[in-house]
C-alpha cells in the first residue's frame, strides 16, 4: 500500500460512517441496499447470495446475508475488533464500521464509531423512537461523531405516510435539542424495497431532500483527527541489528518530522526524530494513523506502553481521572472489583472508584446509582495503578478514549472517553490553558433570545475592546473614560479589570506566564459569554502574550468583533507613574517578574489601534477608540 493510500488524512474523499440500530430495524439489509444498489459489491458474492435466498424461499434477495457473512468471525474476537466494510462509488470511498447487530450495541456503537465522520441511526417507522435509538443517538453525541442521519426505515410498512415521518422527525428533534450535535439529516426510506436509500423513492412525493447515498456522497467531512497534539504510543521497539533501534507504532494524533524535538513519557527524556522508516520508505512527514518506526539521534531507553510526544506538548500524566464509561458487560460494573484497562498501548490495572450518576438515556437526565448494568452509561471516577498519559477526549478520541478489561474472562466491558478538567490539580489547568484549539466539533448552545436580538434592543453591536500593554500605560484609565462615555450614550457595558479578576475568579492564578494564560484564556471565555448576550465588553489586562490574544480573539465569531488597542508608553514613564507602587517594590527587589520592568512584554503585531499615553490624552485617546464605531 503507498503512503497516500495509507494516509488517511490526507485522503479527504473518504467517509467513514457507522450504523446503528437493532436486528429488527434492518441494518443489515440497509447495508446490503447500500452496496447492492451501488454495485460495490463483487459478482461472485451476489450469485452466492442470490442462491442462498431462493434456496431458503426468500421472494427479496436476502441483502442481509451481504453483512452477516462476517458475524461468525466477528463473534470469536473478544477485543475491540468491529468488521470494517469498504465500498467506493465514483464520488466517494467510504469505510461502514460494520457493527453485529445484536442487543450489545452500546459495545458496537462505542468500539465501531469512535473514528466515525457520520452516524446513521435507524428508525423503524413502524415503531416510533424506541429507547435504544434514544442511546444510539446520545452515544454519537457522547463520541463527538460531527454528522447523524436518521433513517426513518420500513417507510414501506406505512403506508409511506408522510405524516409518519413528519412525527418522528419532530419526536426525535425534541430530544436532540439536548444532544450535543449540529447536524441532523433525516430521510425516509425502505431499505428492503430500495426507496431512496441510492434510488429516489416513486412513493414518496412529498419528501423532497436527497436519497441516503446522494447525501452520503456530498455531507462535508471535516478532518476530525487532531493534527497538532503529536501522540505516538510505542507499540514495539525494534532492534534488528546493533546500529538500528527503532520504536513502531501507529500516530495516534498529530504529525512530525525527522528534526522534530521529542519527549518520552513517562520518562520525561528528550531528543530528536532522526528518521521516519516504514516499509515503504522513509516519510518527510507522518500524521495521524501513519504506522511508521521512529528512529532517534539519541541513545534513551524506551520501552512497549510509553508515549513518544512534541517536547512542548505534552499530555496529562495522572492515575486519577472522570469519565463517561459505558457499560457493556451483563456482569454489572463492580466498583470494588480490579479491571484491566486499556489505553493506547498501555495496559494498566484500575478501579473504578466512584459513580458520580447514570445518565437516563430517554429524557437525558442524571440519575443516582451505586452500578452500571448492561448498556447503561455514567459518569465515574477511576484510579489505574500507573499514571497514563492522556487528552480529554474532546480533544483527541485517541489518546482521549480508553476500554476496560475484566481481567478473569478477558472480555471488554467498558469503554470510556475522558472528560476535560477532570481533576483540579494545577497541571490540567495548565494543559488547558496551553491549548488554541478545544474541539473543532463543540457548538454552541443558543439562548433563547439571540446576540441579534439583544443587540436590536440595544441599539448597538456587540464588541470586544481588548486593551493590552504594560502596567501603568494607561489601560484602566482610557478604559474607564470610554466606559463612561458609551453608558451616558445607553449603551450595554461590561469593564473586566486585571485587578478585579485576579480578586476573585482569577485568585487562584499568579504571575507565571503559564498562570497569565490561563488568567487570559478564563477572561477571554468570560468575555465571550458577555458578548454572546450583546454587551460593548471592555477588557483591561496586561496579556503580555501574543499567543494568549489571539486566542481570545479566536474566540470571536468575526475579525471585527475584537478591537485589540495597545495601550504603550516610554517604560520610565510607567515607573514613575507607579500607580500601584509595583516599580517601586520591584526596584526594591520585593517582586520579580513584573511586566514592562524584568518580565517579558510582546508588542502586538498588528492591533486595531495602539495609543501612545506619552503624547495622547485621555480624551483624544477616547475620542480616538471611538471613531472606531464602537
Ligand atoms: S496578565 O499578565 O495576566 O494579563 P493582569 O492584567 O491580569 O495580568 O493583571 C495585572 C495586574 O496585576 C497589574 O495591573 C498589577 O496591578 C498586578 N500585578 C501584580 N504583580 C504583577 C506582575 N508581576 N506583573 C504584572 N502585573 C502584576
Amino acid at each position: 500500500m503507498s503512503q497516500n493510500t495509507q494516509n488517511s488524512y490526507l485522503d479527504m474523499d473518504m467517509l467513514r460512517f457507522t450504523t446503528a440500530g437493532s436486528v429488527d430495524d434492518g441494518k443489515s439489509t440497509l447495508i446490503g441496499r447500500l452496496l447492492y444498489d451501488s454495485k460495490s459489491i463483487f459478482e461472485d458474492q451476489m450469485e452466492a447470495i442470490e442462491k442462498t435466498s431462493k434456496s431458503s424461499g426468500e421472494e427479496e434477495v436476502n441483502l442481509a446475508l451481504l453483512t452477516d457473512g462476517l458475524k461468525a468471525e466477528r463473534e470469536q474476537k473478544i477485543t475491540i475488533d468491529v468488521a470494517y466494510r469498504y465500498f467506493a462509488t465514483p464520488k466517494r470511498k467510504f469505510i461502514i464500521a460494520d457493527t453485529p447487530g445484536h442487543t450489545q450495541y452500546t459495545r458496537n456503537m462505542v468500539t465501531g464509531a469512535s473514528t466515525a465522520d457520520l452516524a446513521i441511526i435507524l428508525v423503524d417507522a413502524s415503531k416510533g423512537i424506541l429507547t435504544q435509538s434514544r442511546r444510539h443517538a446520545f452515544i454519537s453525541s457522547l463520541l463527538r461523531i460531527p454528522h447523524m442521519v436518521v433513517a426513518v426505515n420500513k417507510m414501506d410498512l406505512v403506508n409511506y405516510d408522510e405524516n409518519v415521518f413528519n412525527r418522528i422527525v419532530s419526536d426525535f428533534r425534541d430530544f436532540a435539542r439536548k444532544l450535543d450535535v449540529s447536524d441532523i439529516t433525516f430521510i425516509p426510506i425502505s431499505a428492503l424495497k430500495g426507496d431512496n436509500v441510492v434510488d429516489q423513492s416513486e412513493y414518496m412525493d412529498w419528501y423532497k431532500g436527497t436519497t441516503l447515498l446522494y447525501h452520503l456522497e456530498n455531507v462535508k467531512v471535516d478532518a476530525a483527527d487532531n493534527v497538532l497534539d503529536f501522540r505516538f504510543p510505542v507499540q514495539y521497539v525494534i532492534r534488528p541489528g546493533m546500529h538500528f533501534r527503532g520504536f513502531s507504532g501507529q500516530v495516534a494524533s498529530g504529525h512530525i518530522r525527522p528534526g522534530d524535538e521529542i519527549k518520552v513519557l513517562p520518562s520525561g527524556l528528550t531528543s530528536t526524530v532522526k528518521e521516519l522508516v516504514t516499509r515503504d520508505g522513509n516519510l518527510e512527514v507522518a500524521y495521524p494513523r501513519d504506522s511508521v518506526t521512529i528512529t532517534i539521534e539519541d541513545e534513551i531507553d524506551i520501552s512497549r506502553g510509553d508515549m513518544i510526544v512534541r517536547k512542548d506538548n505534552v499530555p496529562t500524566i495522572k492515575n486519577e481521572f472522570e469519565s463517561f464509561l459505558c457499560w457493556m458487560n451483563e456482569k454489572s460494573l463492580d466498583l470494588n472489583k480490579q479491571y484491566i484497562l486499556q489505553h493506547t498501548s498501555r495496559q494498566v490495572q484500575v478501579f473504578i472508584e466512584e459513580i458520580f450518576y447514570r445518565i437516563n438515556v430517554d429524557s437525558l437526565s442524571r440519575e443516582d446509582a451505586s452500578e452500571l448494568k448492561l448498556n447503561e452509561i455514567g459518569r465515574v471516577k477511576l484510579k489505574t495503578s500507573q499514571s497514563l498519559f492522556f487528552d480529554p477526549y474532546q480533544i483527541n478520541q485517541k489518546t482521549g478514549s480508553f476500554i476496560i478489561i475484566d481481567p478473569t474472562t478477558n472480555v471488554t466491558v467498558g469503554a470510556g472517553m475522558i472528560r476535560a478538567g477532570s481533576t483540579r490539580s494545577k497541571d490540567v489547568v495548565d494543559e488547558a490553558a496551553s491549548r488554541k484549539l478545544i474541539s473543532p466539533n463543540v457548538t454552541w448552545e443558543p439562548w433563547n433570545i439571540s446576540r441579534e436580538e439583544r443587540e436590536q434592543k440595544n441599539g448597538h453591536k456587540a464588541k470586544v475592546l481588548w486593551f493590552t500593554g504594560i502596567s501603568g500605560a494607561g489601560k484602566s484609565t482610557i478604559a474607564k473614560a470610554i466606559e463612561q462615555k458609551l453608558w451616558e450614550e445607553g449603551k450595554q457595558t461590561i469593564l473586566l479589570d486585571g485587578d478585579q479578576v485576579r480578586h476573585g475568579l482569577n485568585g487562584d492564578l499568579g504571575f507565571s506566564p503559564g498562570d497569565r494564560k490561563e488568567n487570559i484564556r478564563r477572561v477571554g471565555h468570560l468575555a465571550r459569554l458577555f458578548f454572546e448576550h450583546g454587551n460593548i465588553v471592555l477588557c483591561t489586562f496586561v496579556s503580555p502574550y501574543s499567543d494568549d490574544r489571539e486566542f481570545v480573539k479566536s474566540l470571536f465569531p468575526k475579525d471585527s468583533d475584537f478591537i485589540e488597542i495597545h495601550v504603550t508608553c516610554d517604560p520610565k514613564t510607567a515607573q514613575t507613574r507607579d500607580p500601584k507602587g509595583l516599580y517601586e517594590k520591584a526596584m526594591e527587589g520585593k517582586i520579580t517578574g513584573l511586566t514592562g520592568y524584568d518580565a517579558e512584554y510582546e508588542v502586538p503585531e498588528s492591533p486595531s489601534m495602539s495609543i501612545d499615553t506619552d503624547k495622547v490624552s485621555v480624551e483624544k485617546a477616547v475620542d480616538l477608540v471611538l471613531s472606531l464605531e464602537v
